[in-house]
């Protein structure tokens, strides 16, 4: 099977053994049960999910891929510290904050159980649902976030209820609010000490980082900290220090010298007294994106074994060089855990193709600039790329200049733009054959990008390619068996300019189009955007009104077939309506009002008014997005 369509996503790289070629082109699920077993094609479950009334877009969340994600960060750790000798175990936590959604949380305890995998809490909120989640006995649940009396009691009983919840404490105010609230109960909570490292990193979160960074407490206020405990005889509450050195860290040096740093802290406070056992090491672990595994906002220069084996190593020697004994470590990995079993599909509902491949004949009495517009294709060669585009776009302007002033009619501006498209159409394939291009031409071609419209909303779906300029891996989901012909970007339905893709993941680096087919009539093409299940789902709004998407659970069965495991439909119309303080039943009786006046007045007939009022009300009740037409329907 020729696999260089796939390859060009570089779908082998990011897909770390996830995705495959299907023989008939699509692309296709791999169960990492079974590697070798031929991959299961994503058209064919979305044509399974359509003949059950679900319909793109959707999230389709796989549970063997979080499994795996599981399985590779508590598996790293245990091979890391069975190499490295070191004495103590690795205990990690899920921060709810990455995906909040039952579906995933409860997955990830279930799962976990075997590691005694715990959850981190970075609100009150989200503390309130991890203790309704029957967390594993030893798992931790770690408090972390801004706390008040409330927020700290409810970790302080919940331990004495055999939950092990520690507070962390943020800031020297938040303290004070333990100590009293400890007095008020009469009870020793488990403490933790956010400490607020030196060290910067790159990447994206950069400001999570260093001396300025908003969370933590500065060496002074630690020192000082300790002082207080001792003072109200809760020093040896003090079991856990933690440090975040924020999200998708892309340099591993960044995370060794960090880790070291955090040692320091540690070991020091220990010798002042501080019985502590755990240490937090907090997220960042990153996720190749791009799969070109470097150093950059969306990549990562090192794999999940060496993450796991510096921070056994630096913290082994550190605590061998202080003579002290090997401390529990923990990570906050969220990221790393869901990133990998989340795909958003959906499928593209019109193409604006920004080139024609049939010429147009400009007619006898146009206007003479239609024929030397048309006459360009004449002298084109790959050396005159630059010329002829220079010149098709001088003619266009010129003729669109001549309208404006009413010297040509529409028709004329009409055919000029057909003849544009057209010499436009074969510049591309002179540039596509010519293989190197000069980068201003392809600045310019650039401008002539196809668009693909995509039944989603980027700020419900991808909100972080908006926010950060987040790349995430896309890919046709089928006839990756046949060359794609066009270069589109990516525009959401929202009626926003922002709401579009223009970064792509190529085998050859970033490109700011997507190689795609070419639409066929009738045919559904459909659209990946993979590795989409770290907070985007959570951080999505509802701009436009489009709501949350459906939301599918799959898995692999006994037989390796993909089988729906869960649904979730995505929101109506009448739930974002509400959820902007409107109440649907009042929009459709004030509607109602509204169409029965024009019913006394004439305008419409009250048949009329029975359809729309049951448009309405049935548009109220359906999903947010395009809806294609059901078979019923289209056939009357
Ligand atoms: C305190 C804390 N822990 C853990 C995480 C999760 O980080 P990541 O998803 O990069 O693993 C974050 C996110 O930035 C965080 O703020």
């Amino acid at each position: 099977m020729d696999q260089s369509v796939f390859e060009r996503y570089a779908a082998h790289r990011w897909g770390r053994g996830m995705l495959g070629l299907c023989d008939n082109g699509d692309l296709g699920l791999i169960d990492p049960a079974r590697p070798e077993a031929p991959p299961r094609s994503l058209p064919h479950l979305l044509d399974n999910l359509h003949a059950r009334g679900i319909d793109t877009p959707l999230i389709l969340r796989v549970g063997a891929f979080l499994r795996r994600s599981l399985d590779n960060l508590n598996g790293a750790f245990a091979r890391a510290i069975d190499a490295a000798g070191y004495q103590g175990v690795y205990r990690g936590v899920f921060p709810i904050k990455v995906n909040q959604q039952a579906g995933v949380v409860d997955r990830i305890i279930e799962h976990g159980r075997q590691w005694c995998f715990g959850l981190e809490a970075g609100s009150k909120p989200e503390l309130i649902l991890a203790l309704s989640r029957n967390l594993p006995e030893g798992a931790l649940l770690i408090c972390n976030g801004i706390k008040d009396a409330e927020y700290v009691r409810l970790g302080i009983l919940a331990r004495k209820a055999g939950i092990d919840c520690v507070l962390v404490i943020e800031s020297p105010g938040e303290l004070d609010t333990v100590i009293a609230e400890a007095r008020k109960l009469k009870e020793k909570p488990l403490l933790g000490v956010r400490i607020k490292l030196t060290r910067r990193v790159s990447g994206n979160w950069a400001d999570s980082s260093g001396d300025r960074s908003t969370f933590g407490l500065t060496t002074k206020e630690v020192v000082d900290m300790l002082a207080t405990l001792r003072a109200h005889d809760m020093l040896d509450c003090l079991r856990l220090q933690h440090s975040h050195l924020g999200s998708q860290v892309p340099q591993i040096m960044d995370i060794r010298q960090a880790v070291d740093e955090a040692c320091r802290f540690f070991t020091e406070l220990r010798r002042l007294g501080a019985p502590l056992d755990y240490l937090d090491l907090g997220g960042g672990l990153g996720i190749d994106y791009t799969g070109e595994a470097r150093a950059t906002d969306n990549s990562m220069n090192y794999t999940l074994d060496e993450y796991c084996t510096n921070i056994v190593e630096t913290v082994g020697y550190a605590m061998d060089e202080a003579g002290q004994p090997h401390p529990t470590l923990v990570t906050e990995s969220g990221r790393a855990i869901v990133a990998h079993s989340s795909i958003l599909i959906s499928d593209i509902l019109e193409a604006s193709y920004f080139d024609r491949s049939e010429p147009v004949a400009p007619e006898a009495d146009d206007h003479h600039m239609l024929a030397d517009m048309a006459a360009i294709t004449g002298y084109l060669t790959p050396r005159r790329v630059q010329e002829c585009l220079n010149d098709a776009e001088y003619y266009r302007e010129e003729l669109r200049a001549l309208f404006r002033r009413g010297v040509i009619d529409i028709e004329q501006v009409a055919r000029a733009e057909q003849i544009f498209l057209y010499v436009v159409g074969r510049i591309k394939e002179v540039v596509a054959q010519a293989g190197t291009v000069p980068p201003e031409v392809q600045d310019e071609l650039n401008e002539h990008r196809d668009i693909y419209r995509v039944n989603f909303s980027l700020f419900q779906s991808l909100p972080d390619v908006w926010a950060i300029d987040q790349v995430l891996p896309i890919a046709p989901l089928q006839r990756l068996d046949e060359p794609p012909t066009r270069r589109a970007v990516l525009s959401d339905i929202t009626c926003d300019s922002d709401g579009k893709i223009a970064q792509f993941v190529l085998d050859d680096g970033i490109d700011n189009a997507l190689p795609v087919h070419e639409l066929r009539p009738a045919e559904r093409y459909y659209i990946g955007v993979f590795l989409v299940g770290a907070y985007q789902e959570t951080l999505g709004d509802l701009h436009n009104l489009f709501g949350d998407t459906n939301v599918v659970t799959v898995d692999f069965n006994a037989e390796g077939e993909l089988e729906l495991q869960h649904e979730v439909e995505g929101d109506t119309v009448a739930e974002v309506l509400a959820a902007v303080e409107y109440e649907p039943r009042q929009c459709l009786d004030a509607f109602k009002g509204i169409v029965e006046r024009a019913v006394r007045t004439g305008r419409i007939n009250p048949r009329q008014r029975r359809i729309l009022m049951n448009t309405y009300r049935e548009a109220m009740g359906g999903y947010t997005y395009y809806e294609h037409l059901r078979e019923e329907e289209a056939h009357g």
